[in-house]
């Protein structure tokens, strides 16, 4: 042992050996005679000595030798001999759900179970399981999901920009390649696989400021405009400006959220650790928003928090209603008088399809306030994934950060710097949304007929979806006017509102299930949006084809009627 410099431990269950082993990676065997650790050695024809302290091995002097007493062999030896190569101390679970990031524990489904459940029945049909339905249809905002073919010159510039050979393709419309080029030319390499800086290519931003200018006939500046993965990072970066560290037992930060509510600002208050302020929407008065009750909400919640941001969502998503012009201004006066940030989410903008009803953004009625209001602090945010454009994979969007200083904007440079950069397929995505073809050029023609074409079916799937619900009994919806939903009320049957609490859910969420299980259809239940106590309601999207709309209404009519009549309130009973 000692001419060939081995080393070897006593295995003293106490001894700092085997520590030293496990942290140096040596490979060591308990030596009980039975074991498999000698079986193993045998095998591999490793030598090995006893530990007898009259062996040979005991008087080398290259070796360590901490002698144990035989008890304390045996308990170790009988302890680890069925795992031989165990280390003393066993690899443990460090993050379990307990011990996880009070923010991952916090965070939850905002798709919620119907829709899981909606995923599982996929699933099961997949497996051949038989369902009264051939497909089942999950209501939601992904235009392209549903069959909506993308616009034409976009994708084809996309084309361009991943495989720069098509620039000299005559195939591809001449404005097409031209926008490829620039945009290409814009990029570190000519290459749109680079990395771009924290905000995104300057060129894009410019096309999305002047984009602004044009829209609310008020220049934007370039330097208010970050581009970012879809509205979601947006939203994230958005909101978590307006946290807090909330040192010296200060109060929670508040933001008010309107309700009913695109979810994800709920989890985003969970997350960031806000406090919710809920201001309800009228809907009675078309959704629209009642500042007597937002200034009750407000000061309800003052004790509680410091109420920092609102975000108002227009057109709204789940409601589809488009704000009137004088609403958006009261809800900046109302801002100014609370303090508030106001958070814009006008990612619909673009999907607005009845006459005489049209976008109003914040920021354009903001400017119209005059220089009273240049102080004003609006975030804006817009996104590649609705509209007529309906790019949802493409994570394109920006956020315009309207009234703050230099200062506060390069700290949203430092806090997104980690991310490196945003995708450069969602920027050129955003910079063709924001200059789209224009009279004279090759691709205008097309794009026209294309946009008109999917805007108009919108006005007409809105029509019937919104005369649909209404023929329902027990049901009411106002007209779909913007975005791509319905959010119909529902007045439930007490039977069926008992047999939904019998089974634990809510009543809107029994409804939909119900649904889904009979028809496939899958609308998104009032609950995960918020609602008044005591009301219900459901989302449906008009994003299904229209050859598919009218099969799709005749079943669920059908179902409505089963339901409603199986539940009926009997008034002799
Ligand atoms: C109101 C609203 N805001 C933001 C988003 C975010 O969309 P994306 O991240 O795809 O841009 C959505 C998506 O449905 C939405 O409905």
């Amino acid at each position: 042992m000692a001419q060939r410099n081995l080393e070897w431990y006593s295995v003293h269950t106490y001894g700092v050996a085997l520590r030293e082993m496990a942290q140096r990676n040596v490979e060591w065997y308990s030596v009980h005679k039975n074991s498999v650790a000698l079986c193993e050695m045998a095998q591999r024809n490793v030598e090995w000595h006893s530990l007898h302290t009259n062996s040979v091995a005991l008087p080398d002097p290259y070796t360590i030798f901490v002698f144990a007493d035989l008890f304390d062999i045996l308990v170790f030896l009988i302890s680890v001999d069925s795992h031989p190569l165990q280390m003393e101390t066993a690899a443990q679970e460090i993050l379990t759900d307990k011990t996880i990031n009070p923010v991952f524990q916090r965070a939850y489904n905002v798709r919620g179970w119907v829709n899981t459940r909606a995923y599982e029945i996929k699933h099961e049909m997949a497996l051949g399981e038989r369902k009264p339905f051939d497909e089942v249809v999950i209501h939601y905002g992904d235009p392209h999901a549903f069959g909506q073919s993308p616009i034409t010159f976009l994708r084809q510039c996309l084309a361009c920009l991943l495989c720069p050979q098509f620039l000299n393709d005559p195939q591809f419309p001449k404005d097409v390649k031209e926008k490829a080029r620039r945009i290409l030319k814009a990029t570190p390499g000519f290459a749109i696989s680079s990395y771009t800086n924290t905000f995104g290519l300057r060129l894009i931003r410019e096309d999305v400021a002047k984009y602004i200018s044009r829209r609310d006939g008020y220049p934007a500046d370039v330097d208010d405009v970050i581009l970012t993965n879809g509205g979601a990072i947006g939203i994230q970066i958005g909101l978590a400006s307006l946290g807090t560290d909330m040192p010296n037992g200060k109060l929670k930060p508040g933001l008010m959220i309107p309700i009913p509510v695109f979810p994800q600002y709920k989890s985003r208050i969970v997350e960031f650790n806000l406090y919710e302020i809920p201001y309800y929407l009228e809907e009675e008065n078309n959704w629209s928003f009642n500042i007597g009750e937002m200034k009750k909400a407000i000061d309800k919640a003052r004790p509680h928090c410091e109420p920092r941001g609102l975000v108002l969502i227009n057109p709204g998503n789940p409601t589809g209603q488009i704000l009137s012009y004088d609403n958006i201004r009261e809800v900046i006066k109302f801002c100014v008088r609370e303090k508030l940030v106001l958070f814009a989410d006008e990612v619909y903008q673009e999907t607005v399809f009845i006459k005489g009803v049209p976008f109003h953004s914040c920021r354009k009625v903001l400017r119209d306030l005059g220089s009273e209001y240049n102080d004003f602090q609006l975030m804006s945010l817009n996104s590649a994934s609705k509209g007529f454009y309906g790019e949802c994979g493409l994570r394109g969007g920006y956020l315009e950060l309207v009234g703050f200083s230099n200062a506060v904007k390069s700290q949203f440079r430092d806090m997104m710097s980690p991310s490196v950069s945003g995708s450069t397929i969602g920027q050129a995505a955003m910079s063709l949304i924001c200059c789209p073809p224009q009279p004279g050029d090759e691709s205008y023609e097309i794009f026209i007929q294309e946009k008109t074409a999917i805007l108009e079916s919108y006005e007409r799937k809105a029509k019937i979806t919104t005369a649909m619900l209404n023929s329902l009994e027990g049901v009411t919806c106002n007209e779909v006017t913007g975005a791509l939903y319905a959010f119909p009320r529902i007045r439930l049957p007490q039977k069926a509102i008992e047999e939904a609490k019998r089974n634990n859910h809510n009543p809107d969420g029994f409804y939909c299930w119900q649904l889904m299980e009979t028809t496939g259809i899958v609308p998104t239940p009032g609950e995960n949006y918020g609602q008044k106590e005591g009301t219900y309601h459901f989302r449906l999207t008009i994003l299904p084809s229209e050859e598919k709309i009218a099969p799709m209404y005749e079943r669920l009519s059908k179902f409505h009627k089963e339901f409603m009549d199986k539940y009926k309130d009997n008034k002799e009973n």
